[in-house]
């Protein structure tokens, strides 16, 4: 499958100011599984320490082609028979033109020329340089050459001028990597995701929600783009970005989650529930303001539609998957969920933990079905998304 699992990126680092923005590009490619090992060029290091780079990638830091004991260690050809991929982010000026003239007289240029892997620059600078001539046909020979180039932002710029040349986000360029290892294994196929909390109002201020971020959703969201499928998100309560290749329909309540759900559910070909949809809703919804009067105020709720369990009950319909939010009793709790919505399999996640589950950038879950319990080790949710796609896949596709 896709991310970076078990890829072994090299990321060079050059002069510009983004490159204070590098450590972060580590971790984002770490997120998605990768090992990173640096290059940072003289021009870089005046804008990012090596230090910090080296405490975050976990490994030496390389910037010397001449350093003899680097060289004894992991020379430059090892350094370029390593990387699966390089990415070069921040990408200057000057690194970009020394690329097209294939030059050879720092660390990263001479590894671009050794290296047969995949190579990715994401260009920053200044915009009246970025819109230069000589860089637009710079640009140009490396594409043709196959380098993949990650176009830079629109902004404000460090100097203080307005245009485009900002370095790409961290995660964007983590994601574009991944793409170049994309996998097929949904293509064709149409997945419908609801993720995010629902709002259930009590009053035209106040509501009942859930801390769900919509991290799992979208990771997973992320992943069925990858192996090729057509994704249409049904969106609740979310703190994230949205993945932007996805179909996406905005809700607020779980009423308005069941509609677009079943409005959209007959073409679908896997249906996967991450939303964390509220059972239950205030029964009248006060339509103005509830005034204090100093006795208790009591708040009736009536039970919601349950949106999986309904979908499974559809003469066609499509693979069904639950997730089980638990924090006791876990695998008795989810069979019990698997049994009573009817799905193909439940995802156990266990939420009593502040660093797995809900509104937390790591998850550990089990996929349980009728015939299997099987867990899926603490990590990253991209790293657990592209694991529960890989099984999904892997038994129903
Ligand atoms: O968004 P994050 O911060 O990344 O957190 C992810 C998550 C913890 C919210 C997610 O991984 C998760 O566990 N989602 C389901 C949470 C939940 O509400 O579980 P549940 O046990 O209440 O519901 C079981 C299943 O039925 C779920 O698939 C749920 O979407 C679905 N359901 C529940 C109630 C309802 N009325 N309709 C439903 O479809």
């Amino acid at each position: 499958m896709n991310t970076l699992t078990n890829k072994r990126v090299l990321l060079g680092v050059s002069g510009s100011i983004a490159a204070y923005k590098s450590p972060d590009i580590v971790r984002r490619l770490q997120d998605l599984g990768a090992e990173v090992r640096v290059i940072v060029t003289d021009g870089g290091k005046e804008f990012v320490s090596e230090r910090s780079l080296q405490t975050i990638s976990k490994n030496k830091v390389h910037s010397n082609l001449w350093d003899k004991e680097a060289e004894l260690a992991m020379g430059h050809i090892e350094l370029a028979k390593w990387s699966d991929i390089v990415i070069i982010a921040p990408a200057s000026a000057n690194t970009i033109a020394k690329l097209c003239h294939g030059r050879a007289d720092d660390l990263l240029s001479t590894v671009i020329l050794a290296t047969d892997a995949k190579v990715m620059l994401a260009p920053s600078m200044n915009q009246q340089m970025y819109a230069s001539k000589a860089m637009k046909d710079n640009l140009k020979i490396l594409l043709k050459r196959g380098i993949v180039i990650i176009e830079p932002g629109f902004g404000e710029q460090a100097c203080g001028d307005v245009g485009e040349g900002r370095l790409a986000e961290a995660l964007d360029i983590a994601n574009q990597a991944a793409d170049l290892f994309t996998s097929t294994s949904l293509s064709g196929k149409k997945v419908l995701i609801t993720l995010g909390g629902t709002i259930e109002a009590i009053d035209p201020v106040r509501y009942i929600s859930n801390h769900s971020s919509g991290k799992m959703g979208m990771a997973l969201a992320h992943q069925c783009i990858q192996a090729g499928a057509k994704t249409t998100l049904i969106i609740g309560s979310i703190s994230i970005d949205i993945e932007k290749r996805a179909e996406v329909i905005h809700i607020v309540s779980a009423d308005e989650m069941y509609e677009a759900v079943m409005k959209r559910i007959e073409s679908q070909d896997l249906f996967i529930c991450c939303a964390a949809v509220a059972d239950f809703r205030p029964k009248n919804v006060s339509h103005n303001k509830i005034k204090k009067n100093n006795s208790p105020v009591t708040i009736e709720l009536t039970e919601n539609k349950d949106i999986l369990a309904s979908v499974c009950q559809l003469s066609k319909r499509p693979i069904c998957i639950g997730f089980a939010a638990e924090s006791e009793n876990f695998i008795v709790n989810a069979r019990a969920k698997l049994e009573s919505k009817a799905c193909e399999a439940i995802i156990l996640n266990d939420i009593s933990q502040s660093e797995i589950g809900l509104n937390s950038d790591k998850n550990e879950v089990h996929f349980i079905t009728k015939e299997h319990c099987e867990k899926i080790e603490k990590n990253s949710k991209q790293i657990i998304a592209e694991k529960i796609i890989e099984k999904i896949t892997n038994y129903y596709f």
